[in-house]
Parts: structure tokens; C-alpha cells; sequence
């Protein structure tokens, strides 16, 4: 090898990537009770609000907690949206629900179709570690999500960032996440005897034709 090799700088891209963003918002503390409160009303008023998700826009109420969280995601989704390189207008809307998860509850695999994005803020994850659990691996009120390559990991070697085919998180109250809404996931069962809330949201991009790729 001549030292002219030695010397020249290699390019490293990372490729097709999955960017999951995550940010506490600030003022979650105030907020946080006015939206249990109105999560759990809802829940009353509306059948299986979690498992019809699709039937009502939270973001319809007229409500200045609501109006604050908006904000707060519109925001996030600005933000993803630059780093993801979008450097022109996008314009989008928020189609949310909540969720509530008593004692036992938990979500199956899914993903979110017809969507750009999807994401949830935690209203409200219960403290778990007092709860009467019979396994170790049952990971309480977590979120998993899942790599969208099928089977990427089975030759991966030590540290080579495809070792694990699973992100796992414990959710703080007044966490929000986002991640593409093609990523599968599931939440783990609650097992605090109280309920563990969450507003989960889809963002649908408005079309336009200069949204086509080059
Ligand atoms: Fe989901």
C-alpha cells in the first residue's frame, strides 16, 4: 500500500434511515393533569375511544390545553422535518386520540398506514416499579419499536448497530415522540392501578404535486 492510499478519506453514509425523535416538552407539569382529566372524560363519552381511534380528531376540541400541545407537536414536526432535509413548505394535519391503558392493558404490534409520521406524548406512565409482576422480561407501561428491515440483524457482529432488532423506552409523563409511521411497535402492559395516558397523533401530509421526488 503506497502512503498516497493511507491518506485518503473515506465517505461514510448511513443509509436508509429511521430517524426516531424524542424531546420532553417544557411546561408538561401544568399541562399534563387538565389533558388526564380530559382524556379520561373523553374515554367516558366516547366507546373505545383507543380502539376506534379513527372516529374522532382530538385536535377538534376547543380547549387551550389542546391548542398548547398543537403547538408543541406542529413544532417537533417542523424540526423533524428539516433534519430530515424537507428544506421547502410542507403542510400537514394532526389526526389524534387518546389512550388509556388500565391495570393489564396493552397494545399489539401495529403501525399506522395512510401517514407520513406518527407519535405519542405521554400524559400520564404510572410509576411501575411497586407493581406485582410474575416475570422479569414483562417491561411494564414501555414502548417497543421495531427495525423495518426484516431480519437486518441475523449477521450482525458486536457494535455494529445492527445488533438489536428492538428500541425499548420507558416513557417519562411529558415525553413526545415521532417516528416514521411505517415503524411497528407495541406497548407493554400497565401494571400500576393507575391508568397510564397518552395522546397519540398521525400526521397527514397535505399533497401537493411538488411533494414528487426528483
Ligand atoms: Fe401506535
Amino acid at each position: 500500500m503506497t502512503k498516497e492510499n493511507v491518506n485518503i478519506k473515506p465517505t461514510f453514509l448511513n443509509l436508509w434511515p429511521t430517524v426516531f425523535m424524542q424531546l420532553s416538552l417544557p411546561g408538561h407539569e401544568s399541562a399534563n393533569p387538565v389533558l388526564a382529566d380530559l382524556i379520561l372524560s373523553k374515554n367516558v363519552e366516547v366507546q373505545n375511544m383507543t380502539e376506534n381511534y379513527n372516529e374522532d380528531n382530538i385536535f377538534n376540541m376547543d380547549h387551550p390545553v389542546i391548542f398548547w400541545l398543537q403547538q408543541c407537536i406542529d413544532k417537533a414536526i417542523d424540526d423533524y422535518s428539516k433534519n430530515s432535509g424537507i428544506n421547502y413548505t410542507l403542510n400537514w394535519k394532526l389526526q389524534g386520540w387518546g389512550n388509556v391503558n388500565m391495570k393489564g392493558d396493552y397494545h399489539n404490534l401495529h403501525n399506522h398506514p395512510h401517514s407520513w409520521l406518527s407519535g405519542t406524548y405521554y400524559v400520564n406512565v404510572p410509576d411501575q416499579t411497586d407493581a406485582e409482576i410474575f416475570r422479569n422480561d414483562l417491561n411494564p407501561a414501555s414502548i417497543s419499536f421495531f427495525d423495518p428491515r426484516p431480519q437486518a440483524n441475523m449477521n450482525s457482529i458486536k457494535n455494529d448497530k445492527q445488533v438489536d432488532p428492538e428500541y425499548r423506552v420507558l416513557p417519562q409523563s411529558g415525553d413526545l415522540f415521532i417516528w416514521p409511521a411505517f415503524i411497528h411497535h407495541l406497548v407493554h402492559p400497565n401494571m400500576s392501578d393507575a391508568p397510564r395516558l397518552s395522546l397519540s397523533f398521525n400526521v397527514i401530509v397535505e399533497w401537493s404535486d411538488e411533494l414528487i421526488p426528483n
